[in-house]
């Protein structure tokens, strides 16, 4: 949802470490990008394009830029007027003095545009943020040349409501950036003689390490060696700066063509990196940072538990619900973070709610969490990005350590998150005592049992599988996915995924549902996908399929390898090792990312960054 890079250093050219950073925000939002420099006299020279940020590549070839140690960028994603050059950012005022970058939106552009043409400005966009770059200008000009780049930006800013995170330099205060946000991300990372700022992290990592994260309504004036940080209320605030564990190369393709592929192959690692250092072997429970501060005496105390997420992270969330009640008993519900804020509000009483986001910025999921807070409640985040607004906001973490997740439709992150949510289970179930030991050492062997299982679903046979499956359903408009209990969130995880890359319908049913409508739809020209591995609900799927194929429907079944009663009943098979039921969700998504990615392969889509799509929505 639009990225920022911005960068001051000591004398060195920063316009290619920039745009560096640039390309590894690409996954936020594609339909311009641009670059701004300080000339060093007292001018600012910008370049701005269309579409993805290889277009800006090209301009800047043609057309290129002036050295400069101060440079910000932006890659976009659309809110407020139409891709187009004149709608990409970096924004000017119409004096050219100030030029902005900002992700968000700010809800009273109207009105404050409106005032800005009665005063003389002159609009060359349709965005909200030349309202701001405008604001700022006229902030300075006013201030009889008493009022400082960052002065007047705090001051613009007590005008504007809605969200922001942004970065303005001015021509005539060169040596200085000046970085603010309300409710998107930002952080600030510190180098060696040299400041930079970004809406994540995975861009600066070739850069530095060394992170300071913004708060709301905080804001910063950067020069190349020193970074001052100014509260909401406009003290000057001394903050550590935090050390990111991600490497350079984690947010690197690493020879791989997609970073989806990528992502998918590392799960196993996922697995073996979120849970294994937190198992307690001895006691069958498991222990976790100091982040997570639950007592036991807190988790007996539950008598509810809630689970908010958007996206792919519901579909883990749902299946937290499902674990929390099996492992501790402990009745919940998942409710759509967005939907969340329109519900009846009840008392919060002996609840907890678990956010659970890969990013830690989902405007829908950080507005239900502050909602909550405001009402009492206590939050545990499960979340993928250390220093996110999620993990410092929440009351509680559990960190994922799946490394920075770049393809925008979610793999790893997933797999991460339901591996989290067996341990919370765990945890929670030893804390109320109804896990005996016995019973949480047998969770915690399966659990370490289950990664060398996993390379099966990499094993040529298991791919030449998929392959197949897929350029049949790479021929159809649209499809059904189905599965029952545990496998339900599954199903519509697999829909999702085909949906986001490969543009081809899909709907993901619990699949009891099928004979209430799906069905009608069902003809050789539909296919079904089903999830048909052994557990409770095994003898109803097969029913499932035989009733799909009463239709015409071609079947494509995700079973265990060797069972023949599925493979025989199934025009497409692709098989899974057999696990312990309630393991079955982190396997059998495999194939079905792998499905979703070879579809969208053969038809030529662009899997990294499908249309219209954006990997951190940082607006409702
Ligand atoms: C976007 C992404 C999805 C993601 C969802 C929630 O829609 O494209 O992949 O699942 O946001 O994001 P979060 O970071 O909160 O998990």
């Amino acid at each position: 949802m639009c990225g920022i890079v911005a960068a001051i250093t000591n004398g060195l050219d920063a316009r290619a470490s920039v745009l560096h950073g640039l390309k590894t925000l690409e996954y936020r939002g594609y339909d311009s990008a641009g670059m701004a420099v300080h000339t060093g006299d007292s001018k600012l020279a910008v370049r701005r394009k269309m579409g993805k940020i290889a277009n800006l590549e090209a301009e800047l070839a043609s057309n290129a830029l002036p050295e400069s140690d101060q440079v910000i960028a932006h890659t976009r994603w659309a809110t407020h007027g139409a891709p187009a050059d004149r709608n990409a950012h970096p924004h000017t005022d119409d004096g050219g003095e100030i030029v902005v970058v900002h992700n968000g939106i700010i809800e009273n552009y109207l009105d404050l545009r409106a005032e800005l043409v009665a005063d003389g400005h002159v609009f060359l966009s349709d965005t909200d943020t030349e309202v701001l770059a405008n604001l700022i200008a006229r902030h300075m000009r006013n201030g009889n040349g008493g009022i400082d780049l960052h002065t007047a930006v705090r001051t613009a800013l007590t005008e504007v409501h809605g969200a922001y995170a942004l970065v303005a330099m001015c021509a005539t205060e060169p040596g200085t950036l000046v970085v603010a946000r309300q409710d998107s991300p930002l952080i600030v990372g510190v180098g060696d003689a040299a400041h930079y700022a970004a809406s994540d992290m995975p861009a600066l990592l070739h850069l530095t390490r060394d992170f300071v994260a913004l708060e709301n309504g905080e804001s910063a004036i950067s020069h190349a060696d020193k970074m001052q940080l100014c509260s909401a209320s406009g003290d000057w605030i001394e903050r550590e700066t935090t050390l990111c564990d991600w490497t350079p190369e984690q947010a690197e393709k690493g020879g791989y063509p997609h970073f989806m592929l990528k992502e998918i192959e590392e799960q196993p690692d996922v697995l073996a990196r979120t849970a294994f250092d937190r198992f307690h072997d001895t006691e069958g429970d498991v222990v976790f940072e100091d982040t997570f501060t639950l007592t036991d005496a807190d988790l007996r105390a539950l008598r509810r538990i809630r689970f908010m997420a958007m996206g792919t992270s519901s579909h883990s969330a749902m299946i937290g619900r499902w674990l929390l009640a099996e492992f501790a008993e402990l009745p919940g519900e998942t409710l759509n973070a967005s939907e969340f804020l329109y519900s009846p509000i009840l008392p919060e009483n002996d609840t907890l709610t678990v956010i659970v986001s890969q990013s830690g910025e989902t405007a829908d999921s950080l507005r239900a969490m502050r909602e909550l807070q405001k009402r009492g409640g206590r939050i545990l985040g499960i979340c993928n990005v250390q220093g996110s607004t999620l993990a410092r906001e929440a009351d509680d973490l559990i960190l994922t350590h799946c490394g920075p997740e770049v393809g925008v439709a979610s793999t790893k992150a997933f797999f991460g998150q339901v591996t989290a949510l067996y341990l919370l289970a765990i945890r929670v179930g030893r804390a109320r005592g109804v896990l005996s030991t016995e019973r949480g050492l047998e969770l915690l062997h399966d659990l370490r049992a289950l990664r060398p299982k996993l390379d099966s679903l990499f094993a040529p046979e298991a791919m030449a599988a998929v392959r197949q499956a897929a350029a049949f359903l790479a021929t159809v408009p649209s499809c059904l996915f189905l599965g029952r209990g545990l496998q339900h969130p599954i199903a519509l995880e697999g829909a999702l995924k085909l949906k986001e890359i490969s543009y081809i319908h899909a709907e993901g049913y619990p699949a009891g549902e099928m004979k209430h409508g799906p069905i009608a739809l069902i003809d050789e020209h539909f296919p079904v996908v089903v999830l048909a591995t052994p557990d409770r609900t095994y003898e109803k799927m097969i029913s499932n399929i035989e009733e799909v194929r009463a239709r015409s429907g071609k079947v494509i079944a995700v079973g265990v390898a060797g069972d023949q009663q599925v493979q025989n009943a199934a025009d497409y098979f692709l098989p899974v090792p057999e696990v312990p039921p309630y393991l079955a969700p982190l396997v059998n998504v495999i194939p079905l990312q792998q499905l979703s990615y070879e579809v969208a392969l053969a038809l030529g889509r662009d899997i990294d960054q499908p249309r219209n799509l954006a990997k951190s929505v940082t607006v409702e």
